[in-house]
């Protein structure tokens, strides 16, 4: 990671329909679970989505602000579990930024998609949604993260 990685970095919201070469999935990955997390408790899982139909689904976890996840060959999604630490919300924010550090690295984009106290619509939460779709038990969708070519 250079200060060039950090003057380049934006959010990119527009992709290119190209699948992510599973060699940089593994270094997003990687990066992530290399992120310090309070007392080493590491309170996180990432989903990684690939899969059109489901990356169209879940750009619609909140009125505006995740609709270009329709258009992105990839997302991840960030779960922060609060029975593992009281920190749960520093440590997966700090995961999601290696994340899109790490993507800026390797030539890829991506944007934060804020999933957490985000409604689906007047009733159902974000996180809900996404939980019904994904079925992870016990853990806090926390935000999606995409990329772009
Ligand atoms: C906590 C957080 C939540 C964000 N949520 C969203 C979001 O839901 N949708 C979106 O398009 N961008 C989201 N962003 C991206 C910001 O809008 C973006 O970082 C900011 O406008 C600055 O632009 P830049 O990243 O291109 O420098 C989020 C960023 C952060 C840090």
């Amino acid at each position: 990671m250079c200060m060039a990685t950090i003057q380049k970095g934006r959010s990119i919201r527009r992709f290119v329909k190209k699948p992510v070469e599973g060699e940089k999935i593994d270094s997003l990955i990687e990066a992530a679970l290399r992120s310090p997390s309070s007392r080493g408790f590491n309170p996180w899982e990432f989903i990684v989505v690939s899969e059109p139909e489901l990356l169209e689904k879940l750009s619609k976890a909140k009125p505006g602000g995740s609709e270009f996840l329709q258009n992105a060959p990839l997302g991840i999604v960030v779960c922060g579990n609060p029975e593992k630490s009281d920190t749960w919300v520093e440590d997966t924010s700090i995961a999601a930024i290696f994340f899109l550090l790490a993507a800026e690295s390797i030539g890829l984009g991506g944007c934060w998609i804020q999933i957490r106290d985000r409604m689906h619509d007047y009733v159902i939460t974000s996180e809900a949604y996404i939980r019904e779709l994904l079925f992870p038990h016990d853990i806090n969708v926390f935000n999606i993260f995409r990329r772009s070519v």
